[in-house]
């Protein structure tokens, strides 16, 4: 999709629908079009014109792109065009799988299932693993012995995932984060929505988007001396990402922090 990231590997830094990340790392994997996200109409004309299609590869929620959360439907519809046409749907829940959205994976809120999903990030809490989970007849492409790595599916950094993926479950960490994430939007909305220069809220769990009408990677140096760690996407757009243990009264406190930020700045900048 068009303002999507994938990674830096070579396939999925071909895959990403960024100019600006590919570059410099070509020759990059032919093969792959691009299609302009949460357009539904976009991808059925593809559909129609494209025999050689055989996957489409999306986040739910773009991730580096911006926080851009897709019409409900989206990835229903998706689903549904896939099964036509014979196609997987890979979702790449690497930003939002694992408790952050609100649930366990953000396909869940649409009530459709992959044939193919990545993860990693949250997978290993700090510990690097990524993991590429496929079913039906996705999962037989690949049998033991097909493709490898070093380190790929080592014990250790397996159970590091493992007692994450028991934390979240334990500590309901889905149902934390989507509370959490309601609670921290309101906030945003009612400190933020309106005031000039900020042109859009919106978050999904606890991914969280200030959209302001100007660049303002500034922003990430002086939260850092405040001792806080946020995130600018896109240019335009704070990305925040909290983790999701953090207690009702750190919520507030990033609220009210990057709230009046925000508001310095664009009075700064105005
Ligand atoms: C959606 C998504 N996919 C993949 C990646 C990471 O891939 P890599 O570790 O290859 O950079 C990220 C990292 O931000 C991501 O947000």
């Amino acid at each position: 999709m068009q303002g999507s990231f994938h990674g830096r590997t070579l396939a999925t830094l071909s895959a990403t629908g960024n100019r600006k990340v590919q570059a410099g790392f070509e020759p990059l994997v032919k093969g792959f079009v691009r299609a302009p996200y949460n357009d539904m109409d976009a991808l059925r004309a593809i559909a129609a014109n494209d025999p050689n299609v055989i996957a489409v590869l999306v986040e739910p929620v773009q991730g580096e792109g911006g926080i851009n959360i897709p019409d409900t439907g989206y990835l229903r519809a998706m689903r549904e065009l896939c099964d036509q046409n014979d196609w997987l749907l890979m979702l790449d829940e690497i930003q939002t799988g694992m408790c952050r959205s609100g649930k366990w994976f953000a396909f869940q809120h649409e009530n459709i299932q992959p044939d193919v999903m990545t993860l990693a990030k949250a997978l290993g809490n700090g510990v690097p693993i990524g993991a590429c989970l496929a079913r039906g007849k996705a999962a037989e492409v690949l049998q033991p012995g097909t493709h490898g790595s070093t380190f790929g599916g080592n014990p250790l950094a397996c159970s590091a995932a493992q007692a994450v993926a028991q934390t979240l479950e334990d500590g309901k960490l889905d149902a934390r984060a989507a509370a959490l994430g309601s609670t921290m939007l309101n906030a945003f909305l009612d400190r933020l929505a309106g005031v000039d220069g900020v042109v859009n809220i919106r978050g999904l769990g606890l991914l969280l988007a200030i959209e302001l009408d100007r660049p303002c990677g500034e922003l990430v140096a002086q939260a850092l001396q405040q001792g806080l760690l946020i995130n600018v996407t896109a240019e335009r757009v704070i990305r925040l990402l909290p983790p999701l243990i953090i207690s009702d009264e750190q919520a507030d406190q990033i609220v009210g922090q990057v709230s009046s930020l925000v508001r310095d700045f664009l009075k700064v900048a105005a």
